[in-house]
C-alpha cells in the first residue's frame, strides 16, 4: 500500500490538458534531480539519503537514544528550522495526545529550544530543568545560527553546574556539519558524542539524518520502519516518469497547473491535530525552496474542523486565490462510538453507533464539496494510516515533489537566500563585530 495524490476536485479550475502539459518538464525535472544536473545541484544528496542509511548507523543512532532515555525525563532538541521542524513533525503526528501528562510514562519528554530567543520561554525551560533529570541534542548545520547557539549557551551553562562539565559532556549530542561552525569546535573540544549532517542535504531536506532520525528515535519510535517508508516512495518517484502514476509528478503539476491560473496560495489541511507540525515542516520545505525571484506558491495550513470556525468563513468567501491539499488519514489507531443517550438532549441520537471517525470524515467530505463549490480548489493526498512508514512515504513525497516544482519554476530550491536579509539587520543593531558599518546605517534609518 502506498499514499494516494488525487486532483479531480481541481478539474473545474485547471482542465486536465492543462495538467498533463507538465509531463515533459517534468520528466526533464525528474532526470535533472536524479542525474544532480539542475540548479543548485550540489544539494541533492537527500535524493539518495534513504538508501544511505545502513542498519549500522540506524543501530548507532538507537543506541545513542537509549543511553538518553535510561539517564532523562526529558531531552532538550535545540534548533530551528530544518533543524527543528522534521523531528517535531515527526514525533507530534505519532505520539500520544497527552505524553506529558500521562502518569506512567515510557518515553522521555521531548522539549524543544533554541527555535525563537523568547526569553520568558526561556527562564520557563530553566526553571522546568532545574527539577528534571534531562540531556540536550544540539542540531545545526552550520553551527552558527544565533537563535539555537544562544539557547545552547545558556542551557550548557546549566547542564554543566547541574551534573558538573564531565557528567554534563555525556549528556549531551552535537549534529552539525563535518568539520565547520562553532557548535562543531565546541563539540571537539568538549568530546561529544557527534553526528554529521552531509554538506549536500541542505536544512530543510535534511530530516532523514541524525537531524530527525535521533530525536524520532529518543521519543520511542522505529526509524528503520520510517527509512523503509522513504525508501519506498523514492523507488516509486526517481523511476517512473508517468504523469499517470508517479504521484509526485501528479502533485507537481496539480499545484502548477492551479498557480498558473493565479491560485497563488496553497493551504495544507488536516483534519487530526497531530499533523499541525507536519503542516509547519511542509511549509518551510516548500515555502524556502519556492519563495523567491518574485515567485512562488504562499504555503499556508490549517487544522479542521478547529479553523473551520476561524478561518473556514475566508477560505469559504474571501478572495478566490486559495487552493486547498488535504492530508486525509484513512484509518485511526483507535475506535471510540457515540452512544445512545435516552434523553438525547444534544439531539446527537442519529450518530449512534457511528465511529468519531466517521463523523470527522463526512466533515471532510461536506468541507471539500462546500469549498470547491466556494471556487476553492481542492487537491487530496490520502495516507492509509498514521505510522513510522507512511511517514516516510510522505516525507521523501514531498520533498521529491518540491524539488520538481521548483525546477518548473526555475528556481533554485536548494538555497534560502532571503533569510539572510533580517540577520544581517539584527546583527547591525546588536553591535556584532565586523558589522560597524551596517550598525551605522540602520542606526541612522531608526533616527538612533
Ligand atoms: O533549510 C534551511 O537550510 C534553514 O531553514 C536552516 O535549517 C535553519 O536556518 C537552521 O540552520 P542551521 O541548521 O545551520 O542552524
Amino acid at each position: 500500500m502506498s499514499i494516494k495524490v488525487s486532483y479531480e476536485k481541481i478539474l473545474d479550475f485547471v482542465s486536465k490538458k492543462e495538467i498533463l502539459q507538465f509531463e515533459d518538464k517534468l520528466q526533464k525535472a525528474q532526470k535533472a534531480i536524479n542525474n544532480k544536473t539542475g540548479k543548485g545541484n550540489d544539494f541533492l544528496g537527500w535524493v539518495d539519503l534513504p538508501l544511505e542509511i545502513s542498519p549500522v548507523i540506524v543501530k548507532d543512532i538507537n543506541d545513542t537514544a537509549t543511553a538518553l532515555r535510561m539517564n532523562s525525563d526529558c531531552v532538550v532538541i535545540i534548533g530551528i528550522g530544518g533543524s527543528y521542524l522534521g523531528a517535531k513533525a515527526l514525533i507530534e503526528a505519532l505520539n500520544h495526545h497527552f505524553s506529558s501528562l500521562l502518569k506512567t510514562k515510557t518515553n522521555p519528554d521531548i522539549i524543544f529550544a533554541g527555535h525563537q530567543l523568547s526569553e520568558d520561554y526561556m527562564t520557563d525551560l530553566l526553571e522546568l530543568l532545574d527539577n528534571k533529570d534531562y540531556s540536550i541534542v544540539v542540531i545545526s548545520k552550520s553551527g552558527t545560527t544565533t537563535e539555537p547557539a544562544v539557547a545552547f549557551r545558556i542551557l550548557k551553562e546549566h547542564i554543566e553546574k547541574k551534573y558538573g562539565k564531565e557528567n554534563a559532556k555525556n549528556r549531551i549530542v552535537a549534529i552539525t556539519d563535518k568539520s565547520r561552525g562553532a557548535l562543531k569546535t565546541t563539540a571537539d573540544a568538549e568530546g561529544y558524542k557527534s553526528y554529521i549532517i552531509p554538506d549536500d542535504v541542505g536544512g530543510r531536506y535534511s530530516v532523514l539524518t541524525p537531524v530527525g532520525l535521533l530525536p524520532f528515535a529518543i521519543a520511542g519510535f522505529d526509524i528503520s520502519t520510517l527509512v523503509e517508508g522513504a525508501v519506498e516512495m523514492r523507488e516509486q518517484n526517481i523511476n517512473n516518469n508517468s504523469i499517470e502514476t508517479n504521484i509526485a509528478f501528479k502533485y507537481a503539476a496539480a499545484r502548477n497547473a492551479l498557480y498558473s491560473n493565479n491560485f497563488n496560495v496553497e493551504i495544507m489541511v488536516n483534519y487530526q491535530p497531530n499533523l499541525m507540525f507536519f503542516t509547519e515542516w511542509w511549509k518551510q520545505l516548500y515555502g524556502e525552496s519556492e519563495g523567491k525571484e518574485n515567485k512562488g506558491i504562499f504555503p499556508a495550513g490549517v487544522s479542521f474542523t478547529t479553523d473551520l470556525h476561524s478561518m473556514g468563513q475566508y477560505i469559504q468567501e474571501g478572495l478566490r486565490m486559495i487552493f486547498e491539499t488535504v492530508i486525509s488519514v484513512e484509518k485511526p489507531k483507535s475506535e471510540l462510538k457515540v452512544n445512545s443517550d435516552s434523553q438525547n438532549l444534544d439531539g446527537l441520537n442519529f450518530i449512534v453507533g457511528k465511529r468519531l471517525n466517521e463523523v470527522n470524515k463526512m466533515a471532510e467530505l461536506g468541507t471539500m464539496i462546500a469549498h470547491v463549490d466556494g471556487g476553492v480548489p481542492n487537491i487530496r493526498i490520502a495516507i492509509p494510516e498514521l505510522n513510522e512508514y507512511y511517514l516516510g512515504q510522505l516525507i521523501f513525497f514531498f520533498e521529491y515533489g518540491c524539488a520538481l516544482s521548483g525546477y518548473l519554476l526555475d528556481v533554485n530550491p536548494f538555497d534560502q537566500p532571503g533569510v539572510e536579509a533580517y540577520k544581517n539587520n539584527m546583527f547591525a543593531l546588536l553591535g556584532k563585530p565586523g558589522f560597524e558599518k551596517q550598525t551605522e546605517q540602520i542606526n541612522k534609518r531608526i533616527g538612533k
